[in-house]
């Protein structure tokens, strides 16, 4: 288990004067710090010890109750029991490795993939094989050779607003991918913390409302209430699959934290998720808006990048001769900081030379300041 590069990366970014477009945090002033003390008094009142008691693996009761409604909203339909809760998605990730990789077994993931899905599955061995991608997402045709080819255990996909490109799949495709696992009997893990994190542009229902049978659908609280709650919400696939992972989830940590789940549900049942939404996007937009600004007017024109409408990172790809590592040394000299494309990368030989730049953590002017330097960095 190699220590975490990233990890590494983040510890330069958070050097004093360095401005970071390398984290992928959300920006602490979106924490609803005015109605916390509503929300505990109200779970006081309510649950009194019990939220501080051992409780289900399945997840808190209430929780799972007020997520029926919540899931919804993004196309996920779901009952009370179909809900499972994770210590954060991640959470899930790793029990998703524990029970379904043995050493050996394929994974098909996007290129470039979530990191952290990576190094949630490392520990146990699995050999990936990525898909194919454009500005919009994983591609059909690559994902059906895939499941020809290599028989994966199953697939990873992060299929709106991704980590790390900001791309979304349209409608069209995500049909095309629903037809092609159900046609292939493939098992897809859906993995969507940003889709409440839409700026501009019309919702594009979920992979999981088109293919119910055949994908895991999973979110978190993590991006709009607190990452620190580490409450994240899961629906598998009808089935064993929910079962083993409350098997594996009994092993590492018997239940997300109780108190944790029961701020959760007084967040969404109780309308406060509803209120703050809108003001979380209202903060992010004109922090996209400003990137992409200045991205158009400062970068060359022989990089490309994506135009995402929501979520909290851009891509930027340059041109082939581009040293992305001497860049970023560069940059980290001048006090600004990215992560270079190729961590995204399941197999690093498939890797472009690219940037992650995350928007939610520096104010408009900021950003279009670190957009300037990083593009007089280029070139010169
Ligand atoms: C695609 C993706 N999946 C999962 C996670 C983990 O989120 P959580 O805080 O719910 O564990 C993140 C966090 O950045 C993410 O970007």
């Amino acid at each position: 288990m190699a220590s975490s590069v990233i990890r590494e990366i983040l510890k330069q970014a958070s050097r004093p004067g360095m401005i970071s477009l390398a984290g992928g945090i959300p920006a602490p002033e979106t924490f609803p710090m005015d109605i916390l003390e509503e929300v505990f008094l109200k779970i006081i009142k309510r649950w009194g010890s019990s939220a501080f008691q051992y409780d289900l693996t399945e997840g808190f009761v209430p929780l799972r109750e007020a997520a029926v409604p919540y899931l919804s909203r993004y196309s996920v339909e779901a009952s009370t029991e179909e809900i499972f809760v994770s210590s954060g998605s991640q959470g899930l990730l790793d029990s998703l490795g524990k029970i379904l990789i043995s050493p050996g077994d394929i994974v098909a993931v996007e290129s470039p993939t979530y990191l952290g899905a990576i190094q949630a599955f490392n520990p146990y061995g699995p050999r990936y094989v990525e898909m194919e991608s454009d500005e919009n997402g994983a591609i059909p045709e690559s994902l059906e050779e895939v499941l020809i080819k290599n028989s994966p255990k199953f697939v990873y996909m992060v299929p709106t607003f991704q980590n790390p490109t900001g791309r979304t799949i349209p409608i069209e495709r995500r049909k095309a991918i629903a037809d092609i696992v159900i046609r292939y009997n493939a098992l897809l893990i859906e993995d969507d913390p940003y889709a409440a994190l839409r700026y501009q542009g019309k919702d594009v229902p979920s992979i999981k409302s088109m293919a119910p049978d055949h994908v895991l659908y999973a979110t978190t609280l993590s991006k709009v209430f607190a990452p620190g709650l580490r409450v994240g919400l899961f629906v598998p696939p009808s089935g064993e699959l929910g079962n083993w992972l409350v098997k594996a989830k009994q092993g590492t940590d018997l239940h997300t934290s109780t108190l944790s789940q029961a701020m959760a549900a007084v967040y969404l049942e109780g309308g406060y998720l509803e209120k703050r939404l809108p003001l979380i996007c209202n903060f992010y937009h004109p922090r996209l808006n400003a990137l992409l600004e200045a991205m158009d007017e400062y970068f060359p024109p022989d990089w490309n990048w994506s135009r995402p409408e929501g979520g909290m990172f851009l891509w930027a790809e340059g041109p082939d001769r581009t040293n992305i590592f001497e860049l970023y040394k560069k940059a980290l000299s001048c006090n600004v900081a990215f992560v270079p494309g190729e961590y995204f990368y399941a197999n690093s030989e498939n890797s472009r030379q690219a940037m992650r730049l995350n928007f939610t953590n520096a104010d408009p002017d900021t950003l279009q300041h670190a957009v300037k330097t990083l593009a007089s960095l280029i070139v010169n």
